[in-house]
């Protein structure tokens, strides 16, 4: 049938989602819920919202008094690395691939229905080193907060830095590293990452 033709509620076009079956689906919802209350119980100081999977190997964390919200219905990998002494949030049905990374010592925030590829890093501070009579070790460290918008996908392999607002749609190469910020619904690739088209076609911002 031509797409004009379908009614509002046609399925999208493209291949049906795979089906395991019933048995299946009965079974890993039953593993993730027993999962997410052994989790809830291990890590008191992040509060999960319903339905999260979180995989075998997350590591949590997380200081007194950092404040880590992660929203309904999101997939955290095998491996995901969490650490926090700040505040971080993350919306709504956002999925991790394995082994991201998500470091707040200040502020990072994530939206809803955001995509990371495996391996991706967000980090909202990097290690001081003005001084070169001081080991960087000693140095400190220099915050300032990440803000990924709703709606974006971040290919595997990418590295968001310190003070990055990535908007709304955005999508980021495999591999890329952020470094300034990128608006809502371009594409940017490489390193650093930078803007090659935008999604809806429009003239290159940002
Ligand atoms: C960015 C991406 C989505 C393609 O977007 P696109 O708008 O279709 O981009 P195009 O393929 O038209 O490429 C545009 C240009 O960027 C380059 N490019 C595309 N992806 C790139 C990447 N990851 N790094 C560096 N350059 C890249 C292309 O070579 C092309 O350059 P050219 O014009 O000089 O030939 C895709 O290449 C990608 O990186 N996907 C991530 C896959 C992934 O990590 N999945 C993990 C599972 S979630």
């Amino acid at each position: 049938m031509p797409p004009d033709q379908r009614g509002a509620d046609a399925p999208p076009p493209g291949p049906p989602p795979a089906d395991f079956g019933t048995l299946h689906r009965v079974r890993a919802g039953l593993r993730r819920r027993l999962g997410l209350s052994v989790t809830r119980l291990r890590h008191p100081r992040v509060t999960f919202g319903p339905l999260c999977d979180v995989r075998s190997g997350a590591r949590f964390t997380v200081a007194r008094g950092a404040h880590v919200t992660i929203g309904a219905g999101c997939v955290l990998d095998h491996g995901f690395t969490l650490e926090a002494t700040g505040t971080l949030s993350i919306g709504d049905r956002t999925v991790f691939g394995h082994h991201c990374t998500v470091a707040a010592d200040d502020s990072v925030t994530i939206g809803a229905g955001c995509l990371l590829g495996e391996l991706v890093s967000v980090r909202d501070h990097d290690h001081a080193f003005d001084r070169s009579d001081v080991g960087i070790l000693d140095q400190g460290r220099t915050t300032a907060p990440v803000v990924i918008g709703d709606d974006v996908w971040v290919g595997a392999k990418a590295t968001i830095t310190r003070g990055v607002t990535i908007g709304r749609g955005a999508v980021v190469g495999a591999h890329a590293v952020v470094t300034h910020d990128l608006p809502a619904g371009c594409v940017a690739v490489g390193v650093p990452a930078r803007i090659v088209r935008m999604r809806d076609g429009g003239p290159l911002s940002g």
